[in-house]
């Protein structure tokens, strides 16, 4: 099968309804898609079905969450990813590091960000699965012993074929939000360990066909400088997706 890149867009706890319209009409009327790459948009969980309503068709859908249950039932306010399949989604973002960090309450460790992920794959949805170090990891050297050991934490709950079905994004926390996009190199560099690591630990055709997608601050301006990178496979879009940046983030893979 022909790799493709991925493009995500991350709205995170963004969109009111005008603002909704307003992307969404962005997007429908961006132009065409490259054909090298496919694009994921996950807009909040209360306008999902909006979202799938109303964008055009060649650009899917996710969500930002799912449960740990497998299960739909008394689980007030968590989004089950069998629902989300059956609802007619085929994406779920899983681990982002602000969900690892927990709004002020406790966060996800690497156990249940890799339950979470088994439990979407199994429910047949395809996961963005996010890692990625803290600005004090990186000073003190530990950028790829905090990466490898949340990887490692997914891969031991996944079997061999699930890995067709799941994206790491590698998202360095210090980029997030902050403006200060890793250079490509630095991106190269843990996108190449992360390839290492499961071509290690799960085998050669998995890492080959694997998407290793970086986010942290993309732009548009950032974009090309970065794709250029052999084992960066796309990105993970926060802030610019909500804007029409986004389009020519798209634009930057062909
Ligand atoms: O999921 C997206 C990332 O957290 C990146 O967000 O592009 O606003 O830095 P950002």
């Amino acid at each position: 099968p022909q790799k493709r890149y991925l493009i995500g867009g991350n709205w995170k706890a963004n969109g009111t309804l005008a603002q909704t319209a307003g992307i969404v009409k962005i997007l429908n009327q961006g132009g065409a898609i490259p054909l090298e790459a496919e694009v994921v948009i996950a807009p909040p969980a209360h306008l999902l079905g909006y979202v799938k309503d109303n964008l055009r068709p060649d650009v899917a859908v996710s969500a930002q969450n799912s449960a740990l249950t497998t299960k739909p039932g008394a689980f007030t306010g968590e989004l089950p990813a069998v629902l989300l399949k059956d609802f007619g989604l085929n994406w779920v973002i899983v681990g982002h590091s602000e969900r690892r960090e927990g709004f002020g309450g406790p966060g996800e460790t690497d156990d249940v960000v890799a339950t979470k992920t088994k439990v979407a794959v199994d429910a047949g949805l395809h996961v963005m699965a996010c890692v990625g170090e803290k600005l004090e990891q990186r000073e003190a050297g530990k950028t790829t012993e905090v990466v490898l050991s949340q990887l490692n934490a997914i891969a031991s709950k996944l079997a061999r074929e699930d890995w067709s079905k799941v994206v790491i994004a590698y998202e360095p926390v210090w980029a997030i939000g902050t403006g200060k996009v890793a250079t490509p190199e630095q991106a190269q560099e843990v996108h190449e360990s992360i390839r290492a690591f499961v071509k290690e630990k799960v085998g050669a055709q998995q890492a080959a066909l694997l998407r290793i997608i970086y986010g942290g601050s993309v732009k548009g301006s950032s974009a090309p400088g970065l794709i250029l990178k052999p084992d960066i496979d796309g990105f993970l879009v926060g802030g610019a997706s909500l804007t029409s940046d986004f389009v020519t983030i798209i634009r930057a893979v062909k």
